[in-house]
């Protein structure tokens, strides 16, 4: 139920900081460490790569899924939509484990793939919101996001919990392994969830982002470089999704290879900066765009920021800063929906699961 709430899509928003600690216990055993169940870490023990396999939202979780599971626990991954692989197989590693990132465990372009790969005899994964829905039941193994049901069309606390679920396997998958860790995820995690609960702290801000960067937009980029592209892609999905305006999200070194060439005088461009290595770089695509009249709202990081940026998110360990830079993003596209008088739970042409392919 709602409740009080005017809309899901705001409730599912708030629930966030709470989706996060509830990751954190529900995936912690009995000596307080973080842990997955030994099949699972056999099963991607015995792989030589993982393909994750997802669409929309969970497909923008699963890029992420990548770099967690490479940087962590030293597995190659290959991220595939669903609705492509089917047709367009890449050829496979010897061993390969599929996982299946989705939300309600019913989409069909990804239950589709499952079945293919069953027929062959490839072992899955499902992560997913929905104990015992199709996909979960389908597949070898499943690991629950614990996000509590999401009405609102538009995904948020499934992709924040699809991110802490699958650094927490990548990073107890690593430390299985004696790999090389110095942080302590449940530490990082419930610091996240701190921060993701400062940014919900900031809806007047961010309603007033909306309202100077999108009362009258007709379309809007999101760039971001590294992992801060990864959420750009969400972020600009959020926007379109939801409020129609028309969005996308680049690789900030991208722009200038062609897309440039849509920036006009007053094209909103929300640019992410929060991971330190590539910060200078798209600071620097930031004043490519200005000069041809962009209008940036720069969201940074704590101890990354520079006078002048919109937003500074606070400071989380750089893996987990996805879970907190995105919370802006869904918040400024609810609030540019409601400036358009848009059906924010239930857009048009939109189901919240698509059981067609
Ligand atoms: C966007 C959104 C969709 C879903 C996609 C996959 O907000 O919700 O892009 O992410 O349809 O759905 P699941 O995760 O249920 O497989």
């Amino acid at each position: 139920e709602k409740g009080t709430y005017p809309h899901y899509m705001l409730k599912e928003m708030d629930e966030q900081p709470a989706v996060v600690r509830k990751i954190i216990q529900a995936y912690e055993n009995e000596n307080g460490d973080l842990a997955i169940d030994q099949d699972i870490l056999d099963a991607i023990s015995n792989a030589d790569r993982l393909y994750i396999i997802a669409a929309g939202t969970s497909y923008h979780a699963g890029l992420l899924g990548k770099q967690y599971f490479e940087k962590l626990a030293g597995i190659p991954v290959e991220v595939h939509i669903s609705s492509e692989f089917g047709y367009n197989m890449p050829l496979l590693s010897e061993k390969p484990l599929f996982i299946f990132i989705t939300q309600s465990g019913e989409t069909a372009d990804s239950r589709q793939v499952l079945v293919k790969i069953k027929e062959q005899g490839y072992p899955a994964l499902t992560i997913t919101n929905v104990p015992g829905s199709t996909l979960s039941r389908e597949a070898d193994y499943t690991l629950l996001l614990h996000a509590g049901p999401e009405i609102a069309v538009a995904s948020t606390k499934a992709y924040v919990a699809q991110l802490a679920v699958l650094a927490v396997a990548a990073y107890v998958k690593g430390k299985s392994e004696g790999k090389n860790i110095d942080f302590d995820l449940k530490t990082e995690l419930a610091i996240a969830a701190n921060g993701i609960q400062s940014m919900i702290d900031l809806k007047d801000e961010l309603e007033q982002i909306a309202e100077d960067y999108l009362k009258i937009a007709r379309n809007a980029f999101f760039i971001g470089r590294n992992a801060d592209f990864y959420v750009s892609l969400e972020g600009a999905l959020k926007l379109k999704e939801i409020s129609y305006i028309q969005a996308e999200g680049f690789a900030g070194g991208e722009l200038k290879h062609g897309t440039i060439a849509l920036i006009e005088d007053g094209t909103p461009v929300f640019a992410l900066v929060t991971q330190e290595q590539v910060a200078l770089n798209i600071r620097g695509n930031v004043k490519e765009v200005v000069a041809r009249g962009a209008n940036a709202c720069i969201i940074s990081m704590e101890g990354l920021e520079e006078e002048g940026d919109r937003l500074i998110i606070p400071k989380v360990h750089p893996i987990l800063t996805p879970l907190v830079s995105v919370i802006p993003l869904q918040l400024i596209s609810y609030y540019a929906a409601l400036h358009r008088r848009c059906d924010v739970d239930k857009p048009r042409n939109l189901a919240k699961s698509v059981t067609v392919e």
